[in-house]
């Protein structure tokens, strides 16, 4: 396939462009600067210079394309969260830009795929419960408003002609050595802290990036029109998450940082948030693509990930590149 994508400089972008390009696909990347073309050249795709936001300049783009990926996004870093206007940028892209796409795509005769990485961490607080997109109960904080819009234009799409399909991926949390937070966190651990807003018992579903980036793959190759969750296989309390965090540090125990430190560090709706439990079951998205993590739990995952971040042992701030709640 001729494949779109934005956002393929990110840290989903780039697995998700190697992989396509491994499998034979011609992807065409969108590009807003020099640094961004050598980026997506070097991950073997075609930097197209577009502006996401710019019905002419996208429809240009798309031409010829069979799928489109639309991967951008522009979470604030956690110290500014709270400023009026952080989220404009990507609620913008989110709404205007899913739409313009969307309408592009409309326009191409040969744009039959549209997919795009939700979240699923609005999902209300389901205790130790499987919960899935068919039947848990979303509880969105405003910031998520432009994703569950984008979700729905996506779906829309498929509603556009008969071979059109338009899959959303609801993702738990990335990590993985290509993510800040995750490094944040081993570092962090390696002082002996554990950086957690969710009580004990809590259940956090999180998806290591590389798989997160083969379930894109899937998506766009072979899933049907659809909402779906991709997470590991099997989430762990917050209990459980930290134990195996200590254990990839080599150490007995961390000490959960100081709420007091925490209630500055992160606005009060966000902390409110991080502290639902989410059991969430991908059990569907298996069942229908046959997709499966490499990195089933985080019992594997934090091992995998100490042992290739070497790099660092400082302390880093709370206030960096942080951007896992939205
Ligand atoms: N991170 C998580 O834990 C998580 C969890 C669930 C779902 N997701 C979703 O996964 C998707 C990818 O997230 P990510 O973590 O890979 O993001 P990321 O690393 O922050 O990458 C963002 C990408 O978007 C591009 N971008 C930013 N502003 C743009 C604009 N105005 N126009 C066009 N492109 C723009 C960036 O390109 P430049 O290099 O040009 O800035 C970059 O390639 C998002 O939809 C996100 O909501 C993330």
């Amino acid at each position: 396939m001729i494949i779109f994508v934005t956002g393929a400089t990110g840290v989903l972008g780039r697995p998700t462009v190697q992989r396509l390009v491994q499998n034979g696909h011609q992807v065409r990347a969108l590009s807003r600067s020099e640094a961004n073309r050598h980026i997506i050249m070097e991950d073997g795709a075609i930097p197209m210079a577009a502006d996401l936001f710019d019905p002419l300049s996208v429809t240009s783009a798309l031409h010829d394309c069979e799928a489109v990926l639309h991967l951008a996004t522009r979470i604030p870093p956690v110290s500014s969260m709270k400023n009026p206007g952080a989220w404009d940028e990507n609620d913008r892209i989110r709404r205007e830009g899913t739409h313009c796409l969307i309408r592009a795509a409309e326009r191409t005769s040969s744009v039959r795929t549209f997919v795009y990485p939700s979240v699923s961490i609005f999902y209300g607080d389901a205790g130790p419960q499987w919960v899935s997109a068919e039947d848990a109960a979303i509880e969105p904080l405003e910031i998520h408003r432009s994703t569950i819009d984008a979700e729905n234009a996506v779906l829309g799409f498929s509603k556009t002609g008969p071979h059109n399909k338009g899959v959303v991926l609801r993702f738990g949390n990335f990590y993985g050595p290509t993510s800040p937070d995750s490094a944040q966190t081993i570092a962090m651990a390696r002082k002996g802290f554990a950086i957690s807003v969710a009580p004990s018992p809590a259940y956090k579903s999180m998806i290591w990036i590389d798989d997160a980036a083969s379930a894109i793959v899937e998506a766009a190759e072979s899933a049907p029109t659809g909402l779906y969750d991709v997470v590991e296989d099997d989430p762990a309390t917050q209990f459980e998450a930290i134990a195996a965090i200590a254990t990839a540090v080599r150490r007995r125990r961390l000490l959960k940082l100081p709420r007091v430190l925490l209630r500055i560090a992160i606005p009060k709706n966000l902390r409110d948030l991080l502290t639902r439990s989410q059991r969430i079951s991908n059990t569907r998205f298996r069942d229908v693509t046959g997709w499966r993590p490499q990195v089933p739990s985080q019992r594997i995952g934090w091992q995998m990930m100490a042992q290739k971040d070497k790099s660092t042992d400082e302390t880093p701030s709370l206030h960096g590149t942080s951007k896992h709640p939205a």
